[in-house]
C-alpha cells in the first residue's frame, strides 16, 4: 500500500517558539518514518503581515536550518520554500475563484488580526485560500498543526469538495491531525491566550533558540495562581496546567504521573525541573541549528526540495489547469 501524504508549513516570521515545537514541529519528525511528508516554509503566508525582506530572507533559512536541527532528515522528508513553487499562488487563484466571501468572514484568524479594520490586508482575508492551495497541491491526507489551525483545514476540505463538485474528483480531502497534549500551548505570562510568535513580552514565550539563562527567567516568571497545589485544572488552574503539559510533551510522560510525582511540591521545585528538562531538550537543538543555518548544504536541501516539490505541484496543476478550461499548448 502507498503511503499516506502529509503536508504541514510553518511561516518564517520570528522566532520558533514552544507552541510551534510541541503542537507542530515535534508532530513532523514523529511522522516521518510512517508517512510520504512534505514540510514547507510558508514565506508566502508571512508577507499576509509587513516583513522587512533582508529579516524575512534570513528568517526562512533560520526555519529551514530549525527544521533540520529538530530532526527532519530531507531524506525521508521534501522540505523547501512556498514561493520557490509557483504552483501555490496559481492553485490559490483558481481557489480564490471558487471561495465566497461569506466562509472567508468567518474565519477567526481573520477577524483577530484584521480586526474589522477597512486597511486590513486582503491577503490576511485570503490567507486560507493560500493555505489550503498549500495542501492541496500535495494531494495531502493528513495536516499536522497546532489546533489554532484546525478551522482552515475545515475550509480547506470545502474548498476541495466544492471544485471535486464543480469540475470532477480531483483533490484528496485532507484531515486535521492534532495531538491529545499539547495542540495548544499557552503564553506563560498569561495562560488565556496562546504563546504566539508576536506578542511584545518575551517572557510571553521561550524560543528554541533562547539561552538557557533566558529559558530559566521566563519559566521562573511563568504565571501561576495562589493554590499551590499541582494539578490539573484548565479552568481554575491554567497556567500550572500549561507548565504541566510542556513537561509532558517534553518527556513524554503522562500528566497523571508527573502530577503524582509533585504531590505535596510547590510550584518552584515544578518550575526548576521543567527548566533543566526543557533546557536539556534545546541544547542540542540550538547546536544542530548553528552547524545547519552556516552550511553550504542548507541551500541544497532546500533546491532538492523545491524539484521535488515542483514534480508533484505540476502535475496536480496539469489535471487543475485541464478541469478548469484552460487551453493546453
Ligand atoms: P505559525 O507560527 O503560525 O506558522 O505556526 C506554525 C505551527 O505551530 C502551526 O501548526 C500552528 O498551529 C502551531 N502553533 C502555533 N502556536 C501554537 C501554540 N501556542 N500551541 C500549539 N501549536 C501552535
Ligand atoms: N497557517 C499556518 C500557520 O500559521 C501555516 C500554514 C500555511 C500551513 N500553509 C499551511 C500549515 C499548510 C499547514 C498546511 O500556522
Amino acid at each position: 500500500m502507498e503511503k499516506k501524504r502529509v503536508f504541514s508549513g510553518v511561516q518564517p516570521t520570528g522566532n520558533i517558539h514552544l507552541g510551534n515545537y510541541i503542537g507542530a514541529l515535534k508532530q513532523f519528525v514523529n511522522l516521518q518514518d510512517e508517512m510520504d511528508c512534505v514540510y514547507c516554509i510558508v514565506d508566502m503566508h508571512s508577507i499576509t503581515v509587513p516583513q522587512d525582506p533582508k529579516q524575512l530572507r534570513e528568517t526562512t533559512l533560520d526555519v529551514a536550518a530549525l527544521y533540520l536541527a529538530v530532526g527532519l532528515d530531507p531524506k525521508k522528508s521534501i522540505i523547501f520554500v512556498q514561493s520557490t513553487v509557483p504552483q501555490h499562488a496559481e492553485l490559490s487563484w483558481i481557489l480564490t475563484c471558487n471561495a465566497y466571501m461569506g466562509e472567508l468572514g468567518r474565519m477567526t484568524q481573520f477577524k483577530d488580526k484584521g480586526k474589522g479594520s477597512d486597511s486590513a490586508g486582503a491577503g490576511l482575508f485570503t490567507y486560507p485560500i493560500l493555505m489550503a492551495a498549500d495542501i492541496l497541491l500535495y494531494k495531502a491526507h493528513l495536516v499536522p498543526v497546532g489546533n489554532d489551525q484546525k478551522q482552515h483545514i475545515e475550509i480547506t476540505r470545502d474548498l476541495a469538495n466544492r471544485f471535486n463538485h464543480k469540475y470532477g474528483d480531483t483533490f484528496v480531502i485532507p484531515d486535521y491531525k492534532g495531538i491529545e497534549v499539547g495542540a495548544r500551548i499557552m503564553a506563560l505570562d498569561d495562560p488565556l491566550k496562546k504563546m504566539s510568535k508576536s506578542a511584545e513580552n518575551i517572557h510571553s514565550r521561550i524560543s528554541l533558540l533562547d539561552s538557557p539563562d533566558k529559558v530559566k527567567k521566563s519559566i521562573m516568571k511563568a504565571t501561576t495562581d495562589s493554590e499551590g497545589v499541582i494539578r490539573l485544572d484548565w479552568e481554575n488552574k491554567p497556567g500550572v496546567s500549561n507548565l504541566l503539559t510542556i513537561y509532558s510533551a517534553f518527556t513524554d510522560r503522562k500528566i497523571d504521573d508527573i502530577v503524582g510525582q509533585y504531590e505535596g511540591a510547590g510550584y518552584g521545585q515544578l518550575k526548576k525541573d521543567l527548566v533543566e528538562i526543557i533546557n536539556e531538550s534545546l541544547t542540542p537543538i540550538r547546536k544542530a541549528f548553528e552547524e545547519k543555518r552556516n552550511s553550504e548544504e542548507l541551500m541544497d536541501i532546500l533546491k532538492d526540495g523545491r524539484e521535488r516539490a515542483s514534480e508533484i505541484a505540476e502535475q496536480t496543476m496539469k489535471e487543475v489547469r485541464d478541469k478548469v478550461g484552460f487551453i493546453r499548448m
